[in-house]
């Protein structure tokens, strides 16, 4: 069967069919990687991969790196493929099977606050609800690429600290329950430039993280957050953006060096399932 790759005709992300996922060749894992250079977020269908496959899968992409223990909860790690994250809003007899945070619902890139951020990350689709909880990717090479003369100049050169310490929404994250200020100068978190070079295809990218909590150093806070607010209404437009509506067995991979994501919020008993692997990436230059 041959491999098929049908872009999305949105700003990033295309579909896949044609390939088996048990037992790739080298040959299809090198289309596969193309296809993610040139896409940015791959699609597959209908998979039907049981989760030592998709560990094996994840696997070929790099060193899997499961949540930062000063972020993870329990409930996110899977007892027999610990590598393996369980995104989920499931509870079952009072125990949460796994976790689904109100921080996914904003735009971020997982693990940005790292010294070496996350490469790619995939999420296998196990239960979907009815309605709500799409995920959604933005460009950050289009982003960057159409940033107003005025602002692509006032970047060059800055670095933006990814602060690790606060979700998206301000919430105190498990490892740091005793941090008492709040100030984006004061929190930790790795510092990485605002402008990063992907180091597959060279091309330059906007390295955002999350909003919450960012902090441009050397700048006074309130130049800071006007230069970030700035940044980030712009890299947030929809002509950025494309949308994916998930079906059970939905395999979907995206490149964290060169976009960002959020899911929607869906209904409260609708039940919603992802296994999630991560691969570390490299620090960003
Ligand atoms: C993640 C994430 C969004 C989703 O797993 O890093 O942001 O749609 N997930 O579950
Ligand atoms: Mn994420």
């Amino acid at each position: 069967m041959a491999i098929e790759i049908r872009p999305t005709g949105a700003a990033l992300g295309a579909a896949v069919a044609g390939v088996d996922l048990t037992a790739p060749s080298d040959e299809t894992l090198a289309r596969i990687r193309g296809a993610l250079r040139d896409h940015l977020v791959l699609r597959f269908r209908g998979t039907d991969l049981d989760d030592a496959s998709y560990v094996a899968f994840g696997r070929t992409f790099g060193e899997i790196e499961p949540p930062d223990e000063h972020t993870r909860t329990a409930s996110m790690t899977d007892a027999e493929f610990p590598e393996m994250s369980v995104i989920s809003n499931i509870v079952e007899g009072g125990v949460a099977r796994g976790e689904s945070g109100e921080g996914e619902l904003r735009w971020h890139t997982d693990h940005g606050f790292m010294e070496r951020p996350a490469g790619f990350t995939m999420l296998l689709a196990r239960e979907v609800p009815a309605k709500g909880g799409d995920t959604s990717f933005l460009n950050m090479y289009r982003a960057y690429e159409a940033l107003p003369d005025d602002l692509r100049a006032r970047v060059e050169g800055l670095s933006v600290k990814h602060q690790a310490s606060h979700g998206s929404t301000g919430q105190r994250r498990p490892g740091y329950l005793d941090l008492e200020s709040d100030d984006p100068r004061d929190l930790p978190g790795a510092i990485h430039p605002i402008v990063r070079t992907h180091p597959e295809t060279g091309r330059k990218a906007l390295f955002l993280g999350r909003r919450f909590g960012s902090y441009i150093p050397p700048l006074a806070l309130e130049e800071s957050e006007a230069l970030l607010d700035a940044l980030w209404d712009h890299a947030t437009r929809d002509e950025f953006a494309w949308t994916q509506r998930w079906q059970v067995g939905d395999l979907i991979i995206w490149d964290n060096r060169c976009t960002m994501h959020r899911r929607d919020g869906f209904a409260g008993h609708g039940r919603r399932r992802m296994h999630r692997l991560m691969t570390r990436g490299e620090r960003p230059v």
